[in-house]
């Protein structure tokens, strides 16, 4: 449960068959619970525990999950969203049905008990039956007092796995929490219902048809979930980005050369040199990255590029061909607002590419081709690495779009070649400022509202930065276009508003000069983000970060480190929790 916790964490519970059926919950994070459960009876050999991020009801010891029916025989636990919900519990009231919870969980629950008591059916049969009422997304685990050597779990939208064990099976919302005791799992699909029994797995679809199980190795580490001496996985994976950036390149392109080499796009290589335009879809830092790959696949490949909110795009009727390529990024992949935004795409006809970092997720599968990110677990709720191993990958599309449609000249894709392959170098030299930006952090801790300020490849890093501040530190902090500040925000600033601007040598330098001086005038407090060896900017800035050069369309990933770990010192220093901030989760399957 602490491995899932990231997931959500407002509270937690757990339900035990052991003759009896009990249910412990608590509201808090998972150690709360477990120093609520030191003095109960906890042993039991079918049981199943969960962490929750509420969407119907408070956060309280009533709202968590598990839940359990009328007649408290049945149990259950769900991530996901049931729309229609109020109209099966009126339903369920007038058959007598008792509710003690605000949420959507425990009409679940009692329609399965509602349905196996009318039907006088199995457990098994009363839940494949109540998955056709419900409608909206979810992954639930289920198991009754009077099958007691029995769980059952179903999904449909919400990502559902099964890790293989000796003698023993693990259902669980990602392979995390299983790693540790098995490598071999199964990944439910929508729509089925798996029942583990009696030492058996077995699958069927809603419509009782039997499934063969597909089985897969897993090869993730153990080390990479783990902390790693890091007093925060969020800071651990700040740091992992050498690494990360290098293991998203690696195998696609060679040192020095113009061979570059990615699987997803020679599968669709044609339908790239062809696309009449490229729309990005993605939520939070991924639609970030989306923002940076606009700069990248215009600038390199010349198709045109929309980035879309996920969430904006699936409700608006969007104008969608077949000669449109849709791009869905997502680090864990199940993000329900992204899936439901490929899915639409899908069904106009586009060709759907997805950029993801968990191996096996939902988005990774609902795509016909696609690019994994290899950044590794990403446990911090605050996306990091995920971000820059994104960035790493949009690049390479963009560059292989580009040498393909003839867009970008040979000694061009060198040059990126060989700056790429030096990325690593300069990120760990960004990461050496890191007793400097905490002196930063140590100044700012207490203001109540940030600026960001970036033009061009650096306005999405703007963005970002501002992002990663509001998230774990609870800053007002706003990213804006540098120019468009004059606009708005310019409004804002006096001596109290410290200004973050991001001002790296490129081809808008000069204009980004004159914003800070804009700035400075109103007597904002300059913090900038600049190239190694800048002699005009610290003149005008009150503290000055330096990143090393790099060639423009790559300044992302570098300038990108400083502003990660600014938000992370402040947000240690205001004694926030980095990892697990408020109403945050890492992966939001709900929409
Ligand atoms: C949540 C996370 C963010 C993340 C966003 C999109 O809001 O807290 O860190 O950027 O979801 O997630 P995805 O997994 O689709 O990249």
């Amino acid at each position: 449960m602490h491995r899932l916790e990231y997931r959500g964490y407002d509270s937690a519970g757990v339900a035990l068959l052991n003759g009896n059926l009990s249910v412990y919950k608590k509201k808090g994070k998972v150690a709360d619970l477990e120093n609520f459960l030191t003095d109960k009876n906890t042993h039991a050999t079918v049981g199943m525990g969960h962490t929750r991020w509420a969407t119907h009801g408070e956060p309280n010891d009533v709202n968590a999950h598990p839940h359990y029916s009328t007649s408290e025989r049945i149990a259950i636990i769900h991530n996901g969203i049931i729309e229609n919900y109020a109209a099966l519990k009126t339903h369920l009231q007038k058959q007598g049905h008792v509710f003690h919870s605000d949420t959507d969980t425990e009409v679940f629950v009692n329609l399965i008990e509602d349905i196996q008591t009318n039907n006088h059916c199995s457990l098994e049969e009363a839940v494949r039956l109540a998955l056709h009422e419900v409608i909206g997304a979810y992954a639930i685990v289920v198991l009754s007092k009077d099958a007691p050597d029995q769980l059952i779990a179903a999904r449909k939208g919400s990502p559902l796995v099964i890790g293989i064990g000796e003698g023993e099976f693990f259902v669980a919302s990602d392979a995390t929490p299983i790693i540790e005791y098995t490598n071999e799992v199964v990944y439910v699909n929508d729509y089925e219902l798996a029942v583990i029994k009696d030492g058996q797995l077995a699958i069927r679809s809603r419509e009782d048809v039997v499934q063969t199980p597909y089985i897969q190795r897993l090869e993730l580490e153990l080390d990479s979930i783990e902390k790693g001496g890091y007093e925060h996985f969020m800071l651990k994976e700040i740091f992992e980005q050498p690494r990360s950036i290098l293991d998203s390149m690696r195998g696609r392109l060679e040192l020095g050369g113009s061979h570059l080499n990615m699987a997803g796009f020679r599968a669709y290589e044609q339908k790239f040199v062809n696309a009449q335009r490229i729309i990005i879809v993605a939520c939070g830092t991924s639609w970030h990255a989306g923002l940076v790959a606009e700069y990248l696949i215009e600038d390199l490949a010349r198709i045109p590029v929309e980035v879309e909110y996920a969430s904006e795009f699936r409700y608006r009727n969007p104008v969608i061909s077949e000669r449109d390529i849709v791009i869905a990024i997502s680090q864990s992949g199940e993000t329900a607002d992204t899936l439901a935004a490929l899915e639409l795409a899908k069904s106009k006809g586009a060709t759907i590419f997805g950029i993801c970092n968990v191996v096996g997720s939902s988005i990774a599968r609902a795509t016909d081709a696609g690019a994994y990110t290899h950044a590794g677990p990403e446990i911090g709720v605050a996306s990091t690495k995920a971000f820059t191993a994104q960035v790493t990958v949009l690049t390479l599309l963009a560059m292989c779009i580009g040498q393909r449609r003839g867009t970008i000249t040979d000694v061009k894709l060198r040059e990126l070649v060989t700056e790429l392959h030096n990325i690593p170098t300069k990120v760990e030299k960004a990461l050496k400022l890191d007793a400097e930006i905490q002196q930063i952090a140590e100044t700012f801790k207490d203001v109540p509202n940030f600026l960001y300020l970036g033009r061009g490849y650096n306005f999405p890093v703007a963005l970002e930065g501002a992002l990663k501040l509001k998230e774990i530190s609870y800053i007002h902090a706003e990213g804006y276009p540098a120019a468009e500040m004059k606009h708005g925000p310019i409004a804002l600033i006096d001596e109290n508003m410290p200004v973050v601007v991001i001002a790296t040598k490129d081809s808008s330098y000069e204009k980004v000069v004159s914003n800070i001086q804009e700035v400075k005038a109103r007597k904002g407090r300059i913090i900038a983000v600049v190239t190694e060896g800048d002699t005009t900017i610290p003149a005008m800035a009150e503290f000055v970060i330096e990143v090393p050069p790099t060639s423009e369309v790559l300044v992302p990933l570098v300038s990108v480190i400083p502003l990660q770990l600014l938000s992370y010192h402040i947000a240690v220093l205001r004694g926030c929790n980095v990892d697990q901030p408020r109403n945050l989760a890492k992966s939001v399957t709900v929409e």
